[in-house]
């Protein structure tokens, strides 16, 4: 038999995938399951699609729908050639020392080695900048690349290219978060996973980086509404402390009410940390006796 893996990581960089909640998640997913019946579980902003994945491996009879907004499939399809790429770069680089600004004859070979993949067709960028460049830059282009100061970062190994299993069983789709939900919304035993782009970091490699403001980040509250939920914010996001605001002053429901929240702590140096949190509310679903 076949016994799929489970990632705790996702198999290729995804700026802001949930690596660090994947515990919580299932500890919770675990727990639900013993007293309702959830039938679907729809991640409306999938990313790299670790929840999805997670959520089908740790309850594989529900039907999971991963919203890949990002096409983070088509860069796992295109691992084998992305691994050649790398590998080409690491001889280019051979005597290059390591995790130092690449000279301009150096760099300009690496150039044409990506250039001439690009002409294939796709070339996985995001992949790309995690080995050339600064740690956490990244870029979405051949032009960007081409103007950016590289480094030698090269991962030294392959990427997985058993990772198309990752999305296995998985109901992939491609679309806005409210369309998807508008689907769902009415369908009993759902369960909606939204982790929403966060307003203060850099979403530069997401598709929504032209557009994600705080009214979109607001809409979600209405999402949140009248559904069971799993969400996923920080302390640097104001959010909660306006939804209690809006219900003190305003009267508005606060969905986040009778919430069960799970955090994790991410120290960014001895001076500054901030608070990844996870709630969790569920309004019926209830199993039968
Ligand atoms: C914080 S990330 C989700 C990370 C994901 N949970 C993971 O573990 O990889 C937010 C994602 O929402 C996507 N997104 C932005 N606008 C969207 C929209 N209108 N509809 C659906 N997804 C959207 C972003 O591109 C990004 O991939």
């Amino acid at each position: 038999m076949n016994i799929l893996k489970r990632y705790k990581v996702a198999p290729l960089p995804f700026q802001g995938q949930k690596r660090n909640f994947v515990e919580p998640f299932v500890g919770t997913l675990k727990e639900l399951s013993q007293s309702q019946d959830i039938k679907v579980i729809v991640d409306l902003f999938g990313g790299s699609g670790l929840l999805s994945h997670t959520a089908k491996r740790v309850l594989p009879g529900c039907k999971v729908i991963y919203n890949d907004y990002d096409g983070y499939a088509k860069r796992l399809q295109a691992v084998v050639a992305t691994n050649n790429l790398l590998s080409d770069i690491r001889v280019i680089l051979k005597d290059c020392p390591r995790e130092k600004r690449i000279n301009e004859a150096y760099k300009s070979h690496v150039i044409a080695r990506v250039e001439k993949e690009e002409r294939k067709g796709f070339v996985d960028y995001i992949t790309l900048s995690s080995s050339l460049l600064f740690s956490a830059n990244y870029v979405t282009s051949f032009d960007e690349l081409k103007a950016s100061t590289l480094y030698n970062n090269v991962k030294q190994s392959n990427y997985d290219v058993k990772a198309s299993d990752y999305l296995h069983g998985l109901e992939i789709v491609k679309c806005d978060y409210l369309e998807l939900f508008n689907q769902y919304k009415d369908v009993p035993g759902v369960l909606l996973v939204v982790d929403p782009p966060y307003l203060t970091t850099d979403t530069k490699t997401y598709l929504s980086d032209q557009y994600w403001k705080l009214a979109d980040f607001l809409n979600v509250i209405n999402v949140l509404n009248q559904s069971n939920f799993i969400f996923f914010t920080s302390n640097k996001s104001s959010l909660i402390e306006l939804c209690e605001w809006l219900n003190v002053n305003h009267n508005i429901n606060n969905p986040f009410e009778n919430a069960v929240l799970k955090t994790h702590e991410t120290r960014l140096n001895p001076q500054s940390k901030y608070i990844d949190m996870m709630f969790t509310r569920i309004l019926e679903m209830q199993k039968a006796s």
